[in-house]
């Protein structure tokens, strides 16, 4: 493995990298979120603590590490601050231990309102967002209306800035959605300035601090946040969220050159079957009581919103694609356990549309919801995986399940996970 590392989903997001990336953290000296914003839930389980980390790299947790949210992060400094008050009992002091970066945009009040004004509109097409104003942080970046961190060491620039982006906020609310709104540039203006005078001590450049690190060889571990499926490129457009939560995101969410990020071992996490909140489509969904088994066991309801998470059969395509869109060097699959007592088990390796069978991952929704899958069964293991941490120990079947997943995706599986918990890990 080279001396850095990136963790990605390799689904539609909550594949359990927090937990992935904690238990690894103790490797390296870096760990770095790069992308999206508070639409993140990543769990860490620490004896009977649970930490649902939005924002806050799930390396945050380990003593002497440097954590970084660099530019591609949006960042909601209310909740920012509210999730470093929640980790009070395990970091007193976050200097030496977060860095912010002077580049990453700001998520107003007014784009959490947008958001959700925009989903209250759609009519039958709702993507179903986490309204945390993912989407319209970064319509505002892109549309150049958007605020950064570093504006906020200038006030006179940032309180002009604001109250341009508050009055076109107000246009688009009223004209577009009907909607009066009292937003108020003072009052957002105060409330941000109280928020930024506590995290303005970590504010810094990161994007020179991870270069001369890993100039120097020092070693960065990339935390992705949502997963490969929900990429904005790549993704089941437009039930997407608004970054690249693929590889692709990694050079322009950290400012990064592409020959150093290129180093890297990339890592795809996958759990043994699938879930996915939110609209969109969903060739292996199962909505019958093996979707709801799935749900239940392995408790799937959303870390950040609570919803109750869609399941599904492991989908091989999307897996093969994630494979490639982001040069997996190896794949880390969570939850084996709860695939436990299971009398079989499917995995997709082919979709049939209007009955042609296809390998290759579509790019339309519409031909999307036509995917019939064309499943492998194999057979299901009688045996308790959970909390198991060597591979001897793993049963015949579940052995040939992930020798399956190797056959159909050409990429070594490298670790599996078989317990929420830090130490319920094999690898292989
Ligand atoms: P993330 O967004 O990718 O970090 O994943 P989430 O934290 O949103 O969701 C993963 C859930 O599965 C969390 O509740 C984890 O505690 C839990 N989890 C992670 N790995 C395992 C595992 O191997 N087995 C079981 N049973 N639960 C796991
Ligand atoms: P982690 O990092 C699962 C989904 C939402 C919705 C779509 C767009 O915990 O894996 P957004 O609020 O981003 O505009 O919503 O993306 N979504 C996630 N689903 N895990 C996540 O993050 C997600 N972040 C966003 O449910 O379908
Ligand atoms: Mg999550």
């Amino acid at each position: 493995m080279s001396d850095s590392l990136v963790i990605l989903g390799s689904q539609w997001g909550d594949e359990g990298k927090g937990k992935v990336v904690d238990l690894l953290t103790t490797d390296f000296d870096y760990i770095v979120r790069y992308q999206g914003g508070s639409n993140a839930g990543h769990t860490v389980i620490i004896g009977d603590k649970k930490y649902a980390l939005h924002l806050i790299p799930s390396g945050i947790l380990r003593e002497g590490k440097k954590n970084l949210i660099t530019n591609g992060v949006v960042i909601a400094l209310e909740e920012l601050v509210a999730e470093m008050e929640k980790i009070k009992d395990v970091v007193d002091n976050f200097e030496g231990r977060l860095y912010i970066s002077d580049r990453a945009h700001i998520v107003f009040p007014y784009h959490k309102l947008l958001d959700q004004l925009s989903e209250q509109s759609k009519k039958g097409s709702k993507v179903g967002t986490t309204l945390k104003g993912i989407g319209p942080a970064y319509m505002s970046k892109y549309g150049r209306t958007g605020i950064r961190i570093a504006d906020l060491f200038e006030p006179t620039y940032f309180k002009e800035r604001l109250k341009n982006a508050v009055e076109e906020a107000k246009k688009i609310a009223e004209n577009v959605y009907g909607v009066k709104t009292d937003l108020d540039t003072q009052k957002i203006y105060d409330e941000t300035m109280g928020y930024f005078e506590k995290i303005a001590p970590l504010v810094a450049d990161t994007s020179l601090m991870l270069y001369n690190a890993m100039e120097k060889g020092e070693k960065v571990l990339f935390e992705g946040a949502q997963g490969t499926m929900l990429d904005i490129d790549m993704g089941t457009y437009p039930y997407v969220t608004s970054s690249n939560s693929s590889a692709l995101g990694l050079c322009n969410g950290t400012g990064l050159p592409p020959k150093l990020v290129g180093k890297a071992t990339v890592w795809g996490v996958s759990k043994a079957y699938v879930t996915r909140v939110g609209a969109g489509p969903f060739p292996t969904e199962l909505k019958d009581r093996h979707g709801e088994l799935l749900r239940e066991r392995g408790h799937e309801y959303g870390t950040t919103t609570g919803r109750p998470r869609r399941t599904g059969w492991l989908d091989l395509v999307a897996l093969r694609f994630a494979s490639r869109i982001n040069g997996f060097d190896g794949l880390v699959i969570t939850k084996l356990d709860v695939l436990d007592g299971l009398d079989e088990v499917k995995v997709a390796v082919a979709y049939e549309i209007d009955g042609k069978v296809v390998k290759d991952f579509p790019a339309s929704p519409v031909e999307l919801e036509k995917c019939k899958p064309v499943y492998k069964t194999l057979k299901g293991w009688k045996k308790s995986t959970y909390g198991l941490t060597d591979k001897s120990q793993l049963p015949e079947e579940a052995l040939q399940f992930i020798k399956t997943i190797e056959e159909e995706t050409k990429i070594p599986v490298v670790m599996v996970s078989t317990g929420a918990e830090r130490n319920q890990y094999i690898w292989l």
